[in-house]
């Protein structure tokens, strides 16, 4: 049967059993490279480490330092320590602070066509430009296919893009995601993966390509692919790595679940508005109302590659940046910067009054380059979401870097085509190679000593599920509880995230200030919940510090999705109630008992519980499928893949 590369590649990384094709089905696949970023980082290496497992058995597992790179405190630059210490020994490479952002860095230098990539950063998609199945996902999901388990997705359904024609002069990729953007919107990627076809495909070079499935994050798709040809072979060349090459495409005549069409030919230089990446217009729409811009910002994991940096200082060379625009620069990786460095378009960036930062994620991450309050900001970034710029009342709009440099020439937000000709910039037939800042793992792993500077604490590690469950409540809450409201965010609690004892006694505190001291008291409890509980971010401490306050379980209406799956994951039973009313008859304070809590748990899906204090009986149900029951009963994921690896 004739296939799509996206089925190409997963089928051929199948351990699950192999069964017809079935959008929605669960699948299990074998991953060869992972990535972390040092935000994300620390806690998938604490948790690799509780796995006991002495050497990564990836093909390759890169840690690369680039989010929290301003060490205003020690915690950061103890982190970084860390993070250094831990790859050495366990068959890591670490990849430098300065060394640049982790997507742009592992396609130079690492991606390999038809590969599986699993990254703790949601726009580990990048990759997919290079012909790689690339996903990002919590870090535990990532510590567990360093110890070489298997990662569990969704079967997804496969949407094919078809690129016809080829771009126009002054109209990028990023012009290509941006339409996607505008006719899927920020929803239309869930539960799919996009896979690029036709003639405008070979138009594409890899880094442009890359622009496109990194945003593909932002679609929420699984992950986004393009094919790999003679484009990739060149780059991998260009890159000192030709011996990577391999082709791969779809089938002739393979099918999809949903077609898009775009023409390239009449494609025009679009833009997002503020406050999301699918609030997409052309340009020109906007040329004529002379938006005055404040900010520029060129960089960030989706437009910051060497091309990217080469076509501003094109634009740039013999002119000014606007008197009131602030244009600041981050190349994507030490690679580029000195390439541009040595060439001389660094000077002209300089020239023109633009301010140059780290290789690193910077304004993307909020760190430093707020803007003025109210301001306009045109980013070549992913993301415009509401505050994300560290200023509240910002409008940061997402464009191209040749959209970007002509707001930072003209002022306004304006259509870079009326800037005269195209300076003609072209990829290198060869790339500046030197790895100096990728450090390798040890070849004496057992003489390293991870170095835990006082903001690296020990990983609590959950135990298997009692016998039976007797435990009062700790607290009860209502509906729509976010996972900020469990664990909140914030420069104060950032931080301490490779610190669960300080981070714990943030948990609830926006609910109640004493819940983190009352919890540790109790020993162990439970907590009641109305519906939706969990909603929000995927952050996995939210399951994490209330397990190391000693929450067993938690008693809801109803559950947000990835916040149950961080509960089974740290061996947190999420339990619901059969009859809601019964939610309204416990009290803050009861106890709770559940007899036979292993014996029911297997036995089916609905358990008896008692509330003691109050002499009554109610049901609850777990739904959990087979492997998340054995997930539980082991007390969490690492104790279940522990358990799996002896
Ligand atoms: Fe960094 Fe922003 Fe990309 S935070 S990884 S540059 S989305």
């Amino acid at each position: 049967m004739a296939k799509n590369l996206v089925q190409k590649i997963l089928e051929a990384h199948l351990v699950s059993e192999k069964g017809e094709w079935t959008p929605g089905k669960e699948i299990a696949i074998r991953i060869d490279q992972t990535l972390t970023q040092d935000a994300t980082g620390t806690m998938a290496y604490l948790q690799f480490e509780a796995m006991g497992v002495p050497q990564v058995k990836t093909e390759l597992s890169v840690s690369y330092v680039d989010h929290n790179t301003l060490q205003s405190g020690f915690e950061n630059a103890d982190d970084h320590r860390f993070l250094q210490t831990v790859a050495a020994k366990h068959g890591i490479h670490f990849s430098r602070p300065g060394n640049g952002i982790c997507h742009q860095v592992h396609l130079e230098r690492f991606a390999k066509p038809g590969k599986t990539l699993l990254g703790s950063d949601s726009h580990t998609p990048t990759a997919g430009g290079m012909g790689s199945i690339a996903i990002g996902a919590g870090g535990l999901d990532i510590a567990v296919a360093m110890a070489g388990g298997a990662f569990y997705l969704n079967t997804p359904k496969v949407v094919k893009v078809e690129l016809k024609g080829k771009l126009q002069p002054w109209v990028a990729a990023k012009d290509i995601i941006l339409e996607v953007l505008r006719i899927m919107t920020v929803k239309g990627g869930v539960g799919k993966i996009v896979e690029y076809t036709g003639e405008g495909v070979a138009s594409l070079t890899v880094p442009e390509r890359a622009t496109i499935t990194n945003m593909g994050a932002e679609l929420g798709a699984t992950t986004s692919i393009f094919p790999s040809d003679e484009n990739t072979r060149v780059y991998l060349e260009a890159q000192g790595r030709g011996g990577d090459y391999s082709p791969l495409a779809a089938d002739a005549d393979a099918t999809y679940d949903e077609e898009i069409i775009i023409d390239l030919n009449t494609l025009a230089p679009n833009i997002a508005q503020p406050h999301s990446p699918d609030n997409v217009v052309p340009v020109p729409d906007l040329h004529s109302q002379k938006i005055p811009v404040n900010q520029v910002a060129v960089g960030s994991c989706t437009n910051s590659s060497y091309v990217d940096l080469m076509r501003l200082a094109a634009v740039l060379k013999g002119k000014t940046v606007h008197p009131n625009v602030s244009l600041v620069v981050s190349p994507g990786s030490k690679q580029v910067f000195e390439m541009i460095a040595r060439n001389g378009a660094l000077a002209d960036i300089l020239a023109s009054g633009a301010r140059i930062l780290e290789s690193a994620c910077g304004p993307c991450i909020g760190m430093g380059q707020a803007p003025s309050s109210g301001a306009v900001s045109v980013r070549s970034f992913n993301r415009n979401f509401e505050g994300r710029s560290g200023t509240a009342d910002a409008k940061v709009y997402l464009a191209s870097v040749e959209t970007c440099a002509a707001a930072a020439v003209t002022g306004y937000i304006a259509d870079p085509r009326e800037l005269g000709d195209l300076p003609n910039v072209e990829m290198p037939d060869q790339y500046l190679i030197d790895d100096r800042l990728v450090l390798s793992p040890s070849e004496q792993p057992d003489t390293v000593e991870v170095v835990r500077g006082p903001n690296i604490k020990p990983l609590p590690v959950n135990t298997e599920l009692a016998e039976a469950l007797t435990a009062p409540v700790s607290l009860k809450v209502g509906d729509n509880i976010t996972t900020d409201h469990i664990m909140p965010a914030g420069a104060k609690v950032l931080p301490l995230r490779s610190n669960i004892p300080a981070i714990s006694e943030h948990v609830y505190v926006r609910v109640d200030p004493n819940f983190p001291s009352r919890a540790k008291e109790l020993g162990k409890s439970v907590i009641i919940g109305g519906h939706n509980y969990g909603q929000g971010s995927s952050r996995e401490h939210a399951a994490l510090a209330p397990m190391y306050l000693g929450v067993k379980a938690v008693i809801v209406k109803s559950y947000a999705r990835i916040h149950r799956a961080n509960l089974i994951n740290f061996g947190l039973l999420p339990l619901t109630f059969v009859n809601e009313a019964d939610y309204d008859a416990i009290e803050q304070g009861d106890e709770i008992a559940i007899d036979n809590l292993r014996g029911q748990i297997e036995a089916g899906n609905e358990l008896t519980a008692k509330n003691v204090t109050k002499g009554t009986e109610f049901k609850v149900t777990h739904d959990l499928t087979g492997r998340q029951i054995d997930i539980i009963l082991a007390g969490g994921l690492l104790n279940y893949t522990k358990s799996q690896a002896v």
